[in-house]
C-alpha cells in the first residue's frame, strides 16, 4: 500500500510552494499527469506583481486588483495577498530568487494592464515562470517524492474527509496513494478550448475531481481571455505577454491604426476583458489584429520567450508586427477554499489556479497569478503543518472503482473545445450555453457526477473531466444572467467594468 503525510495533485508553483513548507517535517509525495517541467508555471511570461517599488503601497495594489476584479473580489483574501506578497517574495530573495535589475543593480519594474503603477518584477525578461520554477525546484532539493505521468482518477473519501487518490500510468494500471491531507493543484482549464496559452492538457481534472468529491466549485463562469496570443497560419502558438503592451507596443488594425483608441481611457493597458471583448469584437467584424512592436526596444533581448514563439509560429517579429488574436488564458473561478487553501472537503486543499478563494474577482489584475501562488501555496502548506492529523483506517475504505457503462462513445476531445469555445468564450448567450448542456447531457454527464467512474484509459478520464468541467462552467455561466468582468452576456446590458457589481454564484 503506497502512504504519504501530503499528497500533491499537481507540480506548479503553488504546489511547490505548499511542498517547500512541509518537506521539513513531512513526507510529500507530488504527483504530476506529464513531465514535471510542463504547465502553465513554467511558461509565465510577465512576472510577479507586488509593491515592492518606493514610490508604491499594498493600498494601491489592492485598489487595482479589486477594480479589475470589479469588486467581486474576497477583500480579505486580496489584503492578504498584497500584504503578505512582498514579506514572502523578500523571504525567498534572501535565500536567492533573483529578478531581473538594471546596470545599477535596481531591480527593474514592468508595467501591466490596469496597474497604476509599475510593479511588475521579472525574469529572464519573459521568462519569470522557468527561471522561478528552477529556483523553487532547487529549492526542494529532491526532498519530495516525485511521480510523473500519473492521471489522477478520483479523490478517496471516507466519511466524508478526503484520505488520498486514485491514479491511472500509461498501461491503465490503477494505483492508490493514502494521504493524511491532500492538495489539488492542478490549475487552470484553457485546454477546454482551442485558443489557448495554456497547456492543452489543462482541463479542468481538479475541478470535476474536487466536485465528485463532494466539494464546491465557485465563480466557474469567469474565465480571462487574455488579448494577445500569438496567431500563425490559422492557429495560436503561445502568448505575447502584456508586459509588451507595457513597453509600448500598440495593438493595431491591418492599415496600422490603434484599435484600443478611444475605447477606455487606459488605452492598451485597459483590464483584459475589456482588451480581449475589443479585439473579439473586430476580428468577427472581419479585421485582422497586430501588435506593433516597433515601439520597444531591444524586443529579442528583452522578451527571448516571445522571440522564440514568433520563430516557431514562422512570424518575422523584425518587420515590427505580430499577428495576434485572444485565447482562453486564466480560470478566475475554481474549487472554493477559504485563506487557508482549505476546501469544504477535511482532508482537502486546493491551491492555484485551480482554486477559487475570490482573490481575482470577475478578472484577474495582471501577474497576480505567480503572487497567489506563493502567498496561498504557502498559506496551505502553513495550514497543513499546524493542523493534528487524523488518523486514517485505510483497510475499512471501499474501492471506488465499480464501473459504469458510458451510455455511448466519448466524444473527440476537438469536438468539446470547439463547442465549448463556442458556448463559453469571449461573448456569451443563453441560446448557446442551453444547447451546449444539452449536448452534453446526451451523453449523460449530469450523471457522472455522482457515480464511480469506468477508468479504462486515461484519455477517457480525461475527456470525463473535460466535460465535467465544462458542463459545471456553463451551468454557472447561465445562472448568472449579469455579465461582469469576464463573464460577458451579449443580451443583457451590464456592469462589466464600469461599476460595482456582486453577484455570486457558487455550486455545491
Ligand atoms: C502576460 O505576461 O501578459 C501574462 C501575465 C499574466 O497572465 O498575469
Amino acid at each position: 500500500m503506497h502512504t504519504t503525510d501530503v499528497l500533491i495533485i499537481g507540480g506548479g508553483l503553488a504546489a511547490l510552494m505548499t511542498a517547500l513548507k512541509l518537506v521539513e517535517d513531512k513526507k510529500v509525495t507530488i504527483i504530476t499527469k506529464g513531465v514535471k517541467e510542463s504547465g502553465n508555471s513554467w511558461k509565465a511570461q510577465g512576472g510577479i506583481a507586488a509593491a515592492l517599488n518606493r514610490n508604491d503601497s499594498s493600498d494601491l495594489h489592492e485598489m487595482d486588483t479589486l477594480q479589475a476584479g470589479c469588486y467581486i473580489n474576497n477583500r480579505k483574501i486580496v489584503h492578504i495577498l498584497v500584504q503578505e506578497g512582498p514579506e514572502r517574495l523578500h523571504h525567498w530573495m534572501r535565500k536567492g530568487l533573483s529578478f531581473d535589475r538594471d546596470q545599477t543593480g535596481k531591480m527593474i519594474f514592468g508595467q501591466e494592464g490596469a496597474h497604476t503603477k509599475r510593479r511588475i518584477i521579472h525574469a529572464g525578461g519573459d521568462q519569470t515562470g522557468k527561471k522561478t520554477m528552477e529556483f523553487f525546484m532547487n529549492a526542494l532539493n529532491n526532498r519530495v517524492e516525485l511521480i510523473e505521468n500519473l492521471t489522477a482518477v478520483d479523490l478517496i473519501t471516507d466519511h466524508n474527509s478526503c484520505i488520498g487518490a486514485s491514479f491511472m500510468n500509461d498501461k491503465g494500471e490503477i494505483t492508490t496513494i493514502y494521504a493524511q491531507q491532500t492538495v489539488l493543484a492542478t490549475g487552470g482549464i484553457g485546454g477546454l478550448f482551442l485558443e489557448t496559452s495554456n497547456e492543452c492538457d489543462l482541463v479542468g481534472d481538479g475541478i470535476a475531481m474536487a466536485y465528485r468529491a463532494g466539494a464546491n466549485v465557485r465563480h466557474l463562469e469567469y474565465i480571462q481571455f487574455h488579448p494577445t496570443l500569438i496567431f500563425s497560419q490559422g492557429r495560436t502558438v503561445g502568448l505575447a505577454s502584456e508586459a509588451l503592451r507595457g513597453e509600448g507596443a500598440v495593438i493595431v488594425n491591418q492599415e496600422g491604426l490603434p484599435v484600443m483608441k478611444g475605447i477606455h481611457p487606459l488605452g492598451d493597458l485597459a483590464p483584459r476583458d475589456i482588451v480581449a471583448r475589443t479585439l473579439y469584437k473586430r476580428i468577427q467584424e472581419g479585421e485582422r489584429l497586430y501588435l506593433d512592436i516597433t515601439p520597444v526596444d531591444l524586443f529579442s533581448r528583452r522578451f527571448p520567450q516571445i522571440t522564440a514563439l514568433c520563430k516557431q509560429g514562422g512570424i518575422d517579429w523584425k518587420n515590427g508586427r505580430i499577428p495576434i488574436c485572444p485565447g482562453a488564458h486564466f480560470h478566475m473561478g475554481g474549487i472554493e477554499t477559504n485563506e487557508h487553501g482549505q476546501t469544504k472537503v477535511p482532508g482537502l486543499f486546493a491551491v492555484g489556479e485551480a482554486a477559487c478563494n475570490g482573490v481575482h474577482g470577475a478578472n484577474r489584475l495582471a501577474s497576480n497569478s505567480l503572487l497567489e501562488a506563493i502567498v496561498f501555496g504557502e498559506r496551505a502548506g502553513e495550514s497543513i503543518l499546524r493542523n493534528e492529523l487524523h488518523p486514517n483506517n485505510f483497510r475499512s475504505l471501499k474501492r471506488l472503482h465499480s464501473s459504469y457503462a458510458h451510455p455511448m462513445q466519448l466524444p473527440l476531445k476537438e469536438e468539446i473545445r470547439q463547442r465549448v469555445s463556442d458556448a463559453l468564450g469571449v461573448v456569451r448567450n443563453e441560446q448557446k450555453l442551453t444547447g451546449f448542456i444539452t449536448w452534453l447531457n446526451k451523453y449523460g454527464v449530469c450523471k457522472w457526477i455522482d457515480q464511480t467512474r469506468s477508468a479504462r484509459n486515461r484519455e477517457d478520464i480525461e475527456t470525463e473531466n473535460m466535460m465535467i468541467t465544462a458542463y459545471l462552467t456553463a451551468q454557472s455561466a447561465l445562472s448568472n444572467k449579469q455579465s461582469c468582468g469576464a463573464h460577458y452576456i451579449e443580451e443583457v446590458k451590464g456592469t462589466n467594468n464600469d461599476e460595482q457589481t456582486f453577484a455570486e454564484t457558487t455550486v455545491g
